[in-house]
């Protein structure tokens, strides 16, 4: 397993790599790594002969009020974790190198609509940090491919449709999400629940579940599936961001013809915010 964290070093692999034709695939992170992150570089093994991992907190994706200082930094448990793996390089830039002309001149990227609604209206501007960095990760690793976890629903489209709206010459492929033994989905954030709240955290994809139970038995009054929903999770001690029933290609509200569904959900317990989706094809 290999440690780069300058453009030059990245530079020299890359080169490599590529005068032997090898595919690479990348698969961006924060770190912090999990089977979660495990499984999505298998599947970039998948497409490529050459699995990159980045790993990099991202400041631009952060709100004042949110976790970036608390977020946790743990390169060498990753790099451990990564031996294992089908990875065969982790790139770890510094703040330097993603961003060369400092974060106030940085340029950003901003995709519209799409972005405006579920986790971007509750984290104002965290997509314009997502794009940018990943538009960034892009032009310095220059993958044939990247992989991201559905989990992060939203995210996934809106870079999905940067991609496409920017003709970068990416594949963007999303991954399943990985769960624990008791459903709730993986996430570095689940170490900011206590014992209780853990206990309490797999309702939610138990209601997300439920809702699509519903869902493919035919029940078509989304907005009562919806409330009910809302009103099961508060019950259940969480504090509800959104919990919506979506066209699963563009978050728009469906109508009566549309047959791929996504059920996705925000709601806080104690200091963790998780973000959880099941898609359904009615
Ligand atoms: O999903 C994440 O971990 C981050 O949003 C990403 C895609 C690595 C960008 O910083």
């Amino acid at each position: 397993m290999i440690v780069v964290q300058t453009k030059q070093e990245l530079d020299e692999r890359l080169a490599e790599w590529r005068q032997h034709d090898e595919r690479i695939a990348l698969v961006p992170t924060m770190g912090n790594l999990h089977a979660g992150h495990a499984s999505l570089v298998e599947l970039a093994r998948e497409y490529a002969e050459k699995v990159v991992v980045s790993i990099f907190v991202n400041p631009t994706q952060f709100g004042e009020d949110e976790d970036f200082a608390e977020y946790p930094r743990t390169l060498e448990h990753d790099t451990r974790c990564l031996k294992k793996s089908a990875a065969d390089l982790i790139f770890a830039p510094n703040i330097e190198t993603m961003y060369p002309l400092g974060l106030e001149d940085a340029t950003s990227i901003l995709v519209p609509r799409i972005t405006e609604n579920f986790c971007g209206a509750s984290r104002p501007g965290h997509f314009n940090g997502v794009t940018s960095v990943v538009a960034r990760l892009f032009a310095l690793v220059q993958p044939d491919m990247a992989i991201f976890g559905q989990k992060d629903y939203q995210q996934q489209l809106v870079i999905r449709h940067m991609s496409l709206d920017l003709n970068l010459p990416v594949k963007i492929i999303t991954g399943e999400t990985m769960r624990e033994d008791d459903g709730l989905a993986m996430s570095s954030r689940n170490q900011y629940l206590d014992d209780d709240e853990r206990a309490n955290a797999p309702v939610l994809y138990q209601v997300l579940s439920g809702v699509a139970e519903e869902l493919q038995r035919g029940r078509q009054n989304h907005e009562e599936l919806e409330s009910k929903s809302v009103k099961a999770l508060s019950d259940a001690g969480f504090s509800v961001e959104y919990f919506s029933i979506r066209r699963a290609q563009n978050l728009q509200i469906p109508d009566r013809d549309c047959d791929e569904l996504v059920v996705l959900a925000a709601a806080n317990l104690g200091n963790a915010r998780l973000i959880d989706n099941v898609v359904v094809t009615v």
